[in-house]
């Protein structure tokens, strides 16, 4: 029998569903942490529930972007075996707290965040910092470009949405490496969304702009964090550039190790990530993305989102979780 566009590719579909139960529980666990000002707390007890759950699918899931090297990171390492080992072979990218700040804040847009690719198609990407740039769907492949200025970037998205550049919105991090970027940006006349952190959220805004008021995301922020935004624009369209960016000789040794020769290199969306791949995020504070986690009388709600860059399916799947007992 011939199979189905669903199930030719290395990643089982069945997966789309049980990715839920991954980012759900790292949800509900930071969630019970929420608002407590302890970051570290939070997203150890998101890693912790997060890593119970991949344990209990049926893969040989192997992390590679993850909590940072097997030296450093008792969990969800760079490495670490998951799953049961029997059944695909699933390279997963995993950031348990999107937002630790946010989360120990109770401020908007904390996410529990994992995707699964096909074994070689993620970039394995250093936790380092990583410059990118990032539209929504739609518009001609390389209108907005890393190497361009932010007034040749924004006008041309300005252009090519029919608009003038003062109704383009950017979303950038509200750090100080950002000075140039930003004054670069009000100097165009658009307007600039500044957020404290969660740039995957930031750059999978753009995909939407009519809802979200986001058109472009601009900026410096995690290389684990790009790989990820990557993998969720594959699934619902848009246009995302990066490059690595090192701070210290630390970072270009961590570089050289992973086996990246050129650091300057300028990655397109399918260098980030290729092939199939299943992105998944729940809210853990609620945000424009997702609803947090509700702990309520009968029992805890949460929501997520998932895609799929094959099929590109998106589902909301709001799930009530019954208490026992
Ligand atoms: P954490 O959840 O690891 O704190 O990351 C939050 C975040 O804002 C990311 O979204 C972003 O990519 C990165 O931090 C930016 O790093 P920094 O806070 O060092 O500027």
């Amino acid at each position: 029998m011939a199979k189905s566009n669903n199930e030719d590719s290395g990643l089982s579909r069945m997966l789309t569903l049980e990715i839920a139960r991954v980012t759900e529980a790292a949800a509900v666990a930071a969630a019970k942490l929420r608002g407590h000002g302890d970051e570290e707390a939070a997203d150890q007890a998101a890693v912790d529930a997060m890593r119970t759950e991949l344990n209990r699918l049926p893969i040989k899931g192997r992390i590679v972007i993850g909590e940072g090297e097997r030296d450093e990171a008792p969990m969800l390492y760079v490495g670490e075996e998951v799953g049961l080992g029997e059944g695909p072979q699933v390279d997963i990218a995993v950031d348990p707290l999107e937002g630790t700040t946010i989360c120990a804040k109770a401020e908007p847009n904390s996410l529990a965040v994992v995707a699964f690719a096909e074994h070689g198609s993620l970039l394995y990407a250093p936790d380092i910092y990583m410059d990118k740039i990032a539209i929504g769907p739609g518009f001609e492949q390389g209108i907005v470009d890393l190497d361009a200025t932010p007034e040749e970037n924004l006008q041309a998205l300005a252009k090519a949405k029919g608009v003038p550049v003062e109704e383009i919105t950017a979303c950038i991090l509200d750090r100080p490496r950002h000075a140039k970027l930003i004054e670069g940006v009000r100097a165009t006349g658009a307007a600039i969304r500044l957020i404290g952190d969660g740039d995957i959220a930031g750059v999978i805004h753009t995909a939407n702009a009519e809802e979200t008021g986001i058109d472009i995301y601009m900026g410096i922020g995690g290389a684990p964090e790009g790989v990820l935004a990557a993998a969720a624009l594959r699934c619902i369209g848009g246009q995302i550039q990066a490059r690595l960016h090192a701070l210290s000789d630390h970072h270009r040794k961590r570089v050289a190790e992973i086996g990246i020769e050129d650091i300057d290199r300028k990655y397109s969306m399918e260098d980030l990530s290729s092939g199939d791949v299943i992105f998944a995020a729940t809210g853990v504070t609620s945000g424009s993305m997702l609803q947090g986690v509700r702990f309520k009388p009968s029992g805890i709600e949460t929501e997520t989102v998932i895609m799929r860059a094959k099929t590109r399916t998106v589902r909301w799947i709001r799930t009530m979780h019954g208490q026992s007992g």
